[in-house]
């Protein structure tokens, strides 16, 4: 699980810098919250989750890991390209409100599920 989460980071990064980049270059800043949370719900997110996979979990792959793993990536995806969309005035905010509420949820179901995670293994 580490590594998933690890790569998964990186990979947020990656987009999220180049978006920075783009940002800086085009001296055009619309997109940056979007950038904000590339890096902050995709890369520092995740990162730490792949922290806490290798330091404190032991690398399980229990059945609440591997839901904890689909739930946050699910929701960041849905979160940072719902993002994307309505700073680049792609969609209105009447369209993307509902979907980036019940993402936002998803992301926060994934914090809660690392505790639990976190609570159950450093209990043992
Ligand atoms: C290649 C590196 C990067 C570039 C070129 C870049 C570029 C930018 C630009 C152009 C803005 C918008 C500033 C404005 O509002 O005028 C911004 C905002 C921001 N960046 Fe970056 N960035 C980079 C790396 C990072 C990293 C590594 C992080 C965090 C881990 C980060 C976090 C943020 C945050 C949180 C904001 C929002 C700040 C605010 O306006 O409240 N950036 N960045
Ligand atoms: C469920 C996930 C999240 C939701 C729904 C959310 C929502 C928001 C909203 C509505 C804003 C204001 C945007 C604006 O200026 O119009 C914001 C800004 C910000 N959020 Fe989040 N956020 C989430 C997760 C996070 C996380 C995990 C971090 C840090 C680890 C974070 C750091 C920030 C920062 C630094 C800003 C200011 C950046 C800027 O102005 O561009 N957020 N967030």
């Amino acid at each position: 699980m580490d590594r998933k989460f690890i790569l998964s980071a990186f990979g947020y990064a990656i987009l999220g810098l180049l978006l920075g980049i783009y940002m800086a270059a085009s001296k055009n800043p619309a997109q940056h919250v979007t950038h904000a949370h590339f890096m902050l719900i995709g890369f520092l997110l995740s990162f730490i989750y792949g922290l806490c996979h290798k330091l404190w979990l032991n690398n399980s792959t229990s059945k609440i890991a591997i839901v904890q793993f689909y739930v946050h990536q699910l929701g960041a995806v849905v979160v940072l390209v719902g993002l994307f969309l309505y700073y680049g005035q792609f969609v209105p905010i009447e369209t993307i409100d509902p979907v980036l509420a019940l993402a936002s949820i998803a992301v926060f179901s994934g914090m809660v599920l690392m505790k639990i995670e976190f609570i159950r293994c450093t209990k043992e």
